[in-house]
């Protein structure tokens, strides 16, 4: 493979990737997220060589457990999820290093036997560790355990210095925005913004980074990325699985919360913001910000609403037949979660006035399946006339976030033959065709930019308070109207007839990704 086409982590990283000697400690080390992604992306990344020499995991958890026993959790879930064959030397060296702390969330004692680990640690190997606190638990424990961190001491490590403390918190950042003022009220008592990384898997996903180099590495976007140019976005997070075991955490959310609140809002933002002065964190958050602030209040009823949601009925899901959500296990036969969302927004700014962007997500649709379209204008004037005109595609560049990643675009060409007649075609840019399909898990990432304190993959409280401020207002609706309004779709469609009302208001239709 040619030297310039070839992936970078076979180079290894650039010298400021470097971490400080590391311990990352894991708060819910028992849980779903903690097997399934973060130990594996651990381990992954100990397999890059990408840990630093010093290094130490410490699951933290309620259970009494010796560290043996957790090692062997963590080898289970690394066998069982790691996206690459374990090498027995690897995971000796990194089982190691694996401990275990337990106790409960809201003793503080807990909390001072966890620092006095650590301290002997680093009396162990003479120097001082960054201590990364990873909270991966239910949101009920966050208080008590960033108040404990707080109140022990283990926040405040080495503040200001490189290798001071960390908190990374995955979501939900609250339910609603004064939940999520609250929280962030917690985190920012305890900890400096700078030192708080919440987690958007999304950002890690390398497609969504890749929509940054698309954008803002190519000359060839930017003159026409705009509302001369554009004509609507289509953001789909589309998924085939229904509700599964989690209807108890499911219930309490739904789709908005779920998926549009943050996911696809950060893809809204991406796509939107202005160019950043810098890839620094601060520089693409304040786009971000700036780009959330400018999206109108949305209208929620009346004949032409900019709201749609639904929850999905019994249907067909991969030739089988699949009961709908309200036959699903813990759900209440009378609930009113909606499993499907979408909403049609307006960017109040220079760039993006009148250029609808049109946002869905939804469980047990036709295909898992994450895009985002940006549907160009249609050419003026009728060169062609003579050719039947609604067969002229309008250009549309999709970036495909998953599977089946890449990027493609529809122009028209014309058929060969002896007269002039045009026909859609799609070019297309396949990852797995040009760097082979081994790329690392968004959690990778993640990890290793949070052990390096870069936060531009990272969600900045503004963010998130400014996202709530967006969805609040629709919750409150939908909770006062109950099964009102709420609209049905058969599992396996793409959406129930509300969400295609959205679009077709504005003489739109969703495209099938
Ligand atoms: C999570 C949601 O944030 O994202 C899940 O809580 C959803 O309900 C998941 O299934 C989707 O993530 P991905 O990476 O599989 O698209």
């Amino acid at each position: 493979m040619a030297e310039e086409t070839r992936h970078p982590f076979l180079h290894g990283l650039s010298k400021h990737r470097g971490s400080p000697p590391t311990v990352i400690i894991i708060f819910g080390a028992s849980g779903d997220l903690t097997a399934r992604k973060l130990i594996p992306a651990i381990y992954n990344l100990a397999h890059d060589g990408l840990l630093p020499a010093d290094f130490y995991l410490i699951g933290f958890g309620r259970k009494a457990i010796p560290d043996a026993e957790f090692q062997k959790m963590a080898a289970d879930a690394i066998k069982e999820f790691s996206r690459r064959e374990p090498s027995p030397d690897v995971w000796a060296r990194l089982a190691a290093r694996t401990l275990y702390v337990s106790g409960g969330y809201d003793e503080k004692p807990a909390y001072d036997r966890l620092g006095a680990r650590i301290a002997g640690l680093e009396k162990e190997i003479g120097q001082e560790l960054q201590s990364l606190f990873y909270i991966s638990t239910p949101p009920t424990v966050f208080a008590p355990i960033i108040q404990n961190l707080g109140a022990s001491g283990l926040a405040a490590r080495y503040l200001r210095q490189r290798h001071q403390s960390k908190c990374i918190i995955e979501k939900p950042f609250g339910r609603d925005l004064a939940s999520a003022q609250a929280l962030n009220l917690e985190l920012t008592t305890v900890f400096d913004e700078s030192q708080v990384f919440r987690i958007d898997h999304y950002l890690g996903k390398e497609t969504v980074q890749d929509l940054l180099v698309q954008r803002f590495a190519n000359a060839i976007f930017e003159p026409i990325w705009n509302r001369n140019f554009i004509d609507h976005v289509q953001i789909t997070v589309a998924e085939q699985v229904g509700v599964e075991a989690r209807a108890g955490y499911y219930e309490q959310s739904g789709c908005l919360r779920d998926m549009i609140q943050n996911h696809t809002m950060q893809l809204l933002a991406l796509t939107a913001m202005e160019p950043p002065v810098s890839m620094d964190a601060e520089s693409v958050r304040d786009e971000k910000v700036k780009v959330l602030k400018a999206i109108q209040p949305l209208r929620l009823d009346g004949a032409n609403p900019d709201v749609a949601r639904a929850q999905y009925g019994a249907g067909v899901i991969g030739g089988k037949p699949v009961p709908g959500y309200l036959q699903e296990k813990d759900v209440s036969p009378a609930s009113a979660t909606e499993t499907f969302a979408a909403l049609r927004l307006s960017i109040n700014n220079w760039r993006w006035q009148g250029v609808p962007f049109y946002l869905r997500s939804g469980k047990h649709l036709a295909r898992r399946v994450s895009e985002i379209a940006v549907r160009f204008k249609r050419t003026p004037g009728s060169l062609f006339a003579e050719t039947d005109r609604s067969m002229l595609a309008a250009n549309t560049l999709a970036f495909q976030i998953q599977p089946d990643e890449g990027l493609s675009l529809i122009l028209n060409a014309k058929i060969p033959g002896l007269e002039t007649r045009t026909q859609p075609v799609k070019m297309n840019f396949k990852y797995a065709t040009t760097f082979g399909s081994n790329t690392p898990e968004a959690y990778e990432r993640l990890v290793l930019d949070a052990m390096i304190g870069d936060g531009t993959l990272f969600i900045r409280g503004d963010e998130t308070e400014r996202s709530w401020q967006l969805c609040t207002p629709i919750l409150e609706h939908w909770a006062a109207q109950g099964r009102t309004g709420l609209d049905t779709y058969a599992s396996g469609a793409w959406g129930p007839p509300s969400a295609e009302a959205l679009l077709a208001a504005n003489g739109h239709s969703w495209r099938e990704p």
